[in-house]
């Protein structure tokens, strides 16, 4: 393994021994790499880029959730799916292997915690929209549990094959709740279709806090249900990116400056995925 020169004391740039590299479930890998330095800066909800070593094929890294990050270990984990070329011959790379890495970016689960200080607080995740929850589940279970918000983790897949980590997640001692469309395991439904079993409308909303991460549909319901509940809400976002450093623009979503005032000129500016979030208060977003 090796540094780059860009290495400084926010940021790894460098080149890593691949630890594992497996399927988890359909379509859906988990890849770990020995990275003592970046494991040691790693935060909730951060992500990394990953980019195969010596191709030019394809030249542009691409950007994944950190599922986990063990500073006493130094491994370092990502979950991605395999939707193209790059992650096609991801999957081809075993232990022993190397992939260039650079991160910790983005500002993680940070942001949404120091907003809010909910008594109640639900994960909700779909797809690999697992990855960005580990860490922070992780943290909070071991916090004092007389300070530790209730919190349930919400993973909705469309059936069972689709299903991945949820058993790493029930292991760390969090209330686990599956949805899947198909009905083959868990609840039959959506993610959204157990908020209201969590959340009792007897709760007042300013102890009411939701987290997500996942496909954009699921989360433009989510979104709607809390802001219908009042509750505060905040969103990973999965958007396309090309550098990951706020160089490109190619991750730009529109952000509400005054979520009130709806989608109207004058109201909206862009924000960078990769740099302002990927975590965004969910309510000045324009779903
Ligand atoms: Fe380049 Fe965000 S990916 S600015």
């Amino acid at each position: 393994m090796s540094d780059c020169v860009t290495s400084n004391d926010k940021l790894f740039c460098g080149t890593c021994k691949i630890l594992a590299n497996a399927e988890i479930a359909a379509s859906v890998w988990r890849v770990a790499l020995e990275a003592p330095k970046f494991a040691s800066l790693a935060r909730p909800g951060q992500f990394l880029m990953l980019r195969l070593p010596n191709s030019n094929d394809p030249i542009l890294g691409r950007p994944f959730a950190v599922y986990d990050a063990d500073p006493a270990t130094g491994r370092v984990e990502a979950v991605y799916a395999v939707v193209g070329k790059a992650t096609s011959r991801m999957t081809a790379l075993q232990p022993g292997d190397a992939l260039e890495l650079w991160g910790p970016l983005g500002n993680g689960w940070d942001a949404a915690r120091r907003a809010s200080a909910p008594k109640r607080l639900a994960l909700v995740a779909g797809g690999v929209g697992s990855a960005p929850f580990y860490l922070l589940v992780k943290e909070l279970m071991a916090q004092d549990p007389a300070v530790r918000p209730e919190t349930t983790y919400v993973f909705g897949a469309r059936s069972k094959e689709r299903l991945n980590c949820v058993d790493e997640f029930r292991a760390l001692g969090v209330d686990v709740r599956v949805t899947t469309e198909d009905g083959s395991v868990g609840t039959k439904g959506f993610a959204t279709d157990v908020l209201p079993e969590i959340f009792p409308e007897s709760l007042d909303p300013a102890d009411c806090q939701i987290l997500a991460c996942g496909p954009t549909p699921m989360l433009r319901a989510v979104a709607a249900w809390s802001a219908k509940r009042g509750y505060d809400c905040w969103t990973s976002l999965e958007s396309p990116m090309a550098c990951g450093m706020g160089l490109c623009y190619s991750c730009v979503v529109k952000w509400l400056i005054d979520p009130a005032l709806g989608d109207v000129e004058g109201n909206w500016d862009y924000r960078r995925t990769c740099v302002d979030g990927p975590v965004f208060n969910a309510a000045h977003l324009v779903w």
